[in-house]
């Protein structure tokens, strides 16, 4: 039995108010609040053991060295990647996917496409925008339909022998549509194209199983599924990691140096340049061992509950317009009242304690297709309630009298 309000003691944040109202947190995909068990974790580390790794013999540096491991080896089992090196630490998915682009730009040729689709965030277009402005590689994108589906009939005709590599988000970030990834995969080896998904909207929702889906890359942040800002993770299959160059140079990521010639150093470290976020490593398998421990499958059951009571009350809200409407879907309502700016909504709500983001969500191509400057977006998470989301119906309602 799921017992929601043990979560909820979890999260010291969700006892605060907000100016002057009881905190309802909603902006969950942007970034999820953090457990006690986590904030311990970093205490304990800056109160311990805080030392730098792989670098020192002495006792605090050998055992922050351990607790790193450990949460990668933790990382690695969480998304079944095949081996621990494959798990690269990163400060978060932006980073996963640069990291990916840049090494790709010296493996593409002109007549090289690379297909990307027209739900993604910035973070998945414009990496890939710059790789073809320096490769001479065409970018062909994925349209979407009215409901915020990918037209997955128009993926297959752009798809051919040229196509090198595919980007797609395993869920929306600005409307939660949950993506079609395997058939995208499959369909993309068959052309011999790599794919990279963007897994950071999934990750706080499903757990993924990167040899089931058998994908080349996926990546991830920590700060979406309970752990802290500033650290992610690239997974990338042995095979790929092995043949892209490092992205940064630096201490670390070396075998020998001289200043002839340098060696680099076997996975992951030739793609871990200088001193990393190691307390943020730490935690990031902290966080991962809590999600676990309430389970991937009670929270994506608790949350389709939350998801579908609130897309049911908010539309009983005339002149209520929800986007992304797929029936795959997770957690996220994205949403506009007729006539009215999302950042209006977004103020008010505010000021009742509720934190919805508003805007474009980092997601502009989307707004260009609804034609719209931005919606609210509320995000709902596993310690989230049905009496909060009564409380955003009650606040949108009343800025709905108050800006009509
Ligand atoms: N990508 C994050 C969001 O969707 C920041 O809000």
């Amino acid at each position: 039995m799921y017992n929601i309000e043990n979560i909820r003691k979890d999260f010291p944040i969700l006892s605060r108010k907000v100016n002057g109202n009881p905190l309802v947190y909603f902006d969950n995909a942007a970034t999820s609040q953090t457990p006690q068990q986590v904030i311990d974790c970093i205490v304990d580390y800056y109160s311990n053991y805080n030392a730098n790794i792989h670098r020192g013999v002495h006792s605090l540096s050998q055992e922050a060295t351990d607790k790193y491991e450990q949460a990668r080896k933790t990382i690695q089992q969480h998304f079944n990647a095949k081996h621990t090196h494959e798990i690269i630490f990163t400060s978060g998915t932006t980073h996963g996917i640069n990291l990916v682009a840049n090494g790709f730009s010296s493996l593409l040729k002109k007549e090289d496409e690379i297909i990307v689709s027209a739900l993604e965030h910035h973070s998945n277009i414009v990496p890939w925008q710059m790789l073809c402005n320096s490769t001479g590689t065409t970018l062909r994108v994925i349209p979407m339909n009215d409901q915020g589906e990918l037209v997955i009939s128009e993926f297959d005709k752009l798809l051919s022998t040229n196509t090198k590599l595919v980007f797609v988000n395993h869920i929306s970030n600005a409307l939660g549509t949950i993506n079609p990834i395997k058939y995208i995969i499959e369909k993309a080896h068959q052309v011999g194209a790599a794919v990279l998904i963007d897994g950071a909207q999934a990750c706080p929702h499903i757990k993924t199983d990167v040899q089931e889906l058998d994908v080349d890359f996926y990546v991830a942040s920590a700060h979406k599924m309970c752990g802290p800002t500033g650290i992610g993770m690239l997974y990338g299959k042995e095979e790929w990691l092995k043949k892209l160059p490092p992205y940064q140079g630096g201490g670390e990521m070396i075998a020998e140096v001289t200043f002839e010639k340098t060696t680099y150093a076997d996975l992951p470290h030739k793609f871990e340049a200088g001193t990393p976020n190691i307390c943020g490593g730490i935690a990031f398998g902290t966080a991962l061992d809590y999600m676990n421990t309430v389970g991937f499958d009670t929270i994506a059951a608790y949350e389709n509950d939350l998801l579908q009571y609130a897309t049911k009350k908010l539309l009983e809200i005339g002149g209520l317009k929800i986007y992304g409407t797929s029936k795959q879907k997770t957690s996220v309502i994205s949403f506009n009242l007729e006539g009215i700016h999302p950042y209006d909504v977004g103020t008010i709500l505010d000021k009742l304690g509720i934190a919805v983001r508003t805007g474009h969500h980092c997601a502009q191509p989307i707004m260009d297709f609804y034609k719209i400057p931005g919606t609210v977006r509320a995000s709902f998470a596993f310690y989230n309630t049905k009496a909060e989301i009564d409380a955003l119906v009650e606040g949108v309602k009343k800025a709905k009298m108050m800006l009509s």
